[in-house]
C-alpha cells in the first residue's frame, strides 16, 4: 500500500518521532560523508506551480543523495495544465515514477492526484497548508531544545498555509501554539485541534510571546495573494517580529521563520541576524527531514 503525505496528519505521533532519528541518522552521515543510497533507481516527479527555492532544491539535492533521480516538471509545460485531467496525469506518471511532489494553488488538486496515484504523493505547499515544512520544523525544536512536548510556539502574522500545518503539527505533538493575528486574518478552524496539544489564538502578540520558547513568524503576503498585499501590510505590522516584541518573551527564545523573508515587514533584519534566530538551521533541516520522508514513502515495495 502506498503512502501519502497531504497533511501532517497523515503521520502518527509515533511515525513522525521515528522520521525524526531517522532524519537524525541521514544528518550525522552527511556530515561525515558516509553515503547512503536506499532510493537508487528510484525517481521523483517534482510539479511546481508556484516559486520555490528551499522546497524544490532540497527535494531535488534530497533524491539525489540518496541514490535516486529527481525530475522538476513546472506545470506550464504539462499537458495538465493544457486540460489533460488530474486522474489520467496521475494514472500516467504512476506508470513512469516512484513518486511525485507537487506545489500548487489549490488543495484539492493535490487530494485528487494522491487518489488517483498508485505511487506516494507528497504534498510541497498549497493554499491550504505546508505539511513538509513544519514537520521539518519541528525536527529542529527537537534539536535545539532536546525535547517537543510542552513547547510553546508564538506564531505572529498572517493566519495562512503555514499556521494550518502548525495548528496540526502542535495538536499531534503535544505542543502549545499561540496564534497572534487580527480578527480578519485569522487561520481557519478545523479538525486538526483534536490532538493532544493546545491550540489557541489571541489578538496580542506580547500576550502570545508571553512564556514562549519559540517565536515564529511567515510572510504576510502568501503566493497567490497578492491582491491582498496593501490591506494585510497596515493590518499586519503591529504583529512584526522585532526586538521590542523578542524582549517580551523567555530570555533564551528562538526566533524561525520558513523563508523567503521580508525584512522591516514581517521582521526586522536587527532579528533576522541576531543571536535568538535560528532560521538557517531551520533551513537546512528541510534538506534531512524531508530525505527521511522520502525513503519512508519511496524505499518500501517499489519496483525499481
Ligand atoms: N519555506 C519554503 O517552502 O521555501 P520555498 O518557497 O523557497 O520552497
Ligand atoms: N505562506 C507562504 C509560505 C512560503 C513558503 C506562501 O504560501 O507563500
Amino acid at each position: 500500500m502506498k503512502k501519502d503525505l497531504l497533511a501532517i496528519s497523515d503521520f502518527s505521533r509515533e511515525e513522525v518521532l521515528d522520521l525524526f532519528d531517522k532524519a537524525a541518522d541521514l544528518k550525522e552521515k552527511r556530515l561525515k560523508g558516509i553515503s547512503h543510497s536506499p532510493l537508487q533507481g528510484k525517481t521523483l516527479g517534482m510539479i511546481f506551480n508556484k516559486n520555490s527555492t528551499r522546497t524544490r532544491i532540497s527535494f531535488e539535492v534530497g533524491m539525489f543523495e540518496l541514490g535516486g533521480h529527481a525530475l522538476f516538471l513546472t506545470g506550464d509545460q504539462l499537458q495538465l495544465n493544457r486540460g489533460e485531467t488530474i486522474s489520467d496525469s496521475a494514472k500516467v506518471l504512476s506508470r513512469y515514477l516512484s513518486g511525485i511532489l507537487i506545489r500548487t494553488f489549490d488543495h484539492d488538486e493535490v487530494v485528487a492526484l494522491a487518489e488517483h496515484a498508485t505511487i506516494p504523493v507528497i504534498n510541497g505547499l498549497t493554499d491550504f497548508n505546508h505539511p513538509v515544512q513544519i514537520l521539518s520544523d519541528i525536527f529542529t525544536i527537537k534539536e535545539k531544545l532536546g525535547h517537543i512536548e510542552g513547547v510553546k510556539v508564538a506564531y505572529v502574522g498572517d493566519g495562512n498555509n503555514v499556521t494550518h500545518s502548525w495548528m496540526t503539527g502542535a495538536s499531534l505533538m503535544g505542543m502549545h501554539l499561540a496564534i497572534a493575528c487580527p480578527e480578519s486574518c485569522k487561520p481557519q478552524s478545523g479538525p486538526w485541534l483534536d490532538g493532544k496539544g493546545k491550540v489557541e489564538i489571541v489578538e496580542d502578540p506580547f500576550e502570545a510571546v508571553q512564556n514562549a520558547d519559540i517565536i515564529y513568524t511567515d510572510v504576510w503576503v502568501s503566493m497567490g495573494d497578492e491582491a491582498n498585499e496593501e490591506t494585510k501590510t497596515k493590518l499586519l505590522l503591529p504583529y512584526q517580529i522585532n526586538q521590542k516584541l523578542v524582549d517580551a518573551a523567555k530570555k533564551d527564545v528562538r526566533i524561525m521563520h520558513c523563508l523567503p523573508a521580508h525584512r522591516e515587514m514581517e521582521i526586522t533584519a536587527e532579528v533576522m541576524e541576531g543571536k535568538h534566530s535560528i532560521i538557517f538551521d531551520q533551513a537546512e533541516n528541510r534538506l534531512h527531514v524531508q530525505k527521511a520522508i522520502l525513503e519512508k514513502l519511496l524505499s518500501p515495495s517499489l519496483p525499481l
